[in-house]
């Protein structure tokens, strides 16, 4: 397994041999089973992988928990390592923006709401790293988590708009026994918060519960899951979305495919987590 920092580094072993195809699978670290399930997908569809390790500045606004995101770079490179990765691109601040970086990617309509509501920044952010990262890397395949649903809707629309050459592709959300989403915030919550953090796929369940028995009004499933939620004493919410899951408008009569999705903080730890369902054809 190929450990780099430099950007030379990663395109010379990707051009070694122009006719293999290549997985990238982009990272912060401190990867847990989600980012793995990602790379052993990877796996089975390209001959060679790529993860990226960055902790991306940009995405982060003033006010977000940058400095003390955790990393554990030893830990991921072992991981990576049993996962038979080929690549690992490890940048620095200085590789990725150096004095004199102004450029920026602006994805306008779907970055606005949820989660572009609430960190206005970070889609800019997220926008511009991984079209660095695709320029880099050039890979074939890029794969990203339905866990961040907007994340993959607002890169989707780049790969588009940009005509970036490869395939995006969303993979499942991958959880614990009891429902919580795997998350590297997960590890900031305290053995009551982390029993508080299963509203938010209780909220989804009894939406799945709804929705399964014909309930059609968007409105009435987000009170519901409102309801829900408030009801726990360590949750504050954030948002509750019942929207269209190519535009993210919030919809009034559920329709076509819906992303259910919400952001819920756990004391001091804010979560996400969403699920997404489709209407039969009539
Ligand atoms: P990070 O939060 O490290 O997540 C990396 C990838 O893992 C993302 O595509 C995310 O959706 C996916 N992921 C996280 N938890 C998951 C879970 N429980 N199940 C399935 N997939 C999961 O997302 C980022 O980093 C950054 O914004 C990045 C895209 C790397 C740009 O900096």
């Amino acid at each position: 397994m190929i450990v780099t920092a430099h950007i030379d580094e990663v395109r010379a072993n990707r051009w070694q041999d122009g006719t293999e195809s290549w997985g990238l699978v982009p990272t912060m670290g401190y990867l847990h089973e989600g980012h793995l399930s990602l790379v052993r997908r990877a796996h089975a569809e390209n001959d060679r992988v790529a993860v990226s390790i960055y902790v991306n500045p940009i995405q982060f606004a003033p006010t977000e928990d940058l400095s003390n995101y955790p990393r554990d770079l030893e830990r991921d490179l072992a991981l990576l390592e049993k996962e038979t990765v080929d690549l690992v691109f490890t940048p620095s601040d200085a590789v990725m923006y150096p004095a004199g970086f102004q450029t920026a990617v602006t994805v306008a309509e779907v970055a606005k709401p949820l989660e572009g509501a609430s960190r206005p920044t970070h889609f800019q952010g997220v926008a511009t790293i991984v079209a660095k990262l695709f320029n880099i890397v050039q890979p074939s395949r890029a794969y990203f988590g339905q866990k961040d649903a907007q994340q993959a809707i607002v890169l989707r629309q780049m790969v588009r708009d940009l005509n970036f050459n490869l395939a995006l592709i969303v993979c499942p959300i991958v959880r614990e026994p009891d429902g919580l989403a795997l998350s590297s915030r997960n590890k900031y919550l305290s053995p009551d918060e982390r029993k508080a953090a299963l509203v938010l796929s209780r909220a989804l369940k009894q939406a799945q519960t709804a929705f399964d028995s014909g309930e059609r009004d968007a409105q009435k499933i987000r009170q519901a899951m409102i309801e829900l939620i408030t009801a726990e004493p360590l949750a504050r919410l954030d948002y509750v979305s019942v929207a269209d899951s190519e535009t993210l408008i919030e919809l009034d009569v559920i329709k076509r495919k819906t992303l259910f999705s919400m952001a819920v903080f756990i004391g001091q730890t804010r979560l996400i987590d969403n699920m997404m369902v489709e209407t039969s054809p009539v």
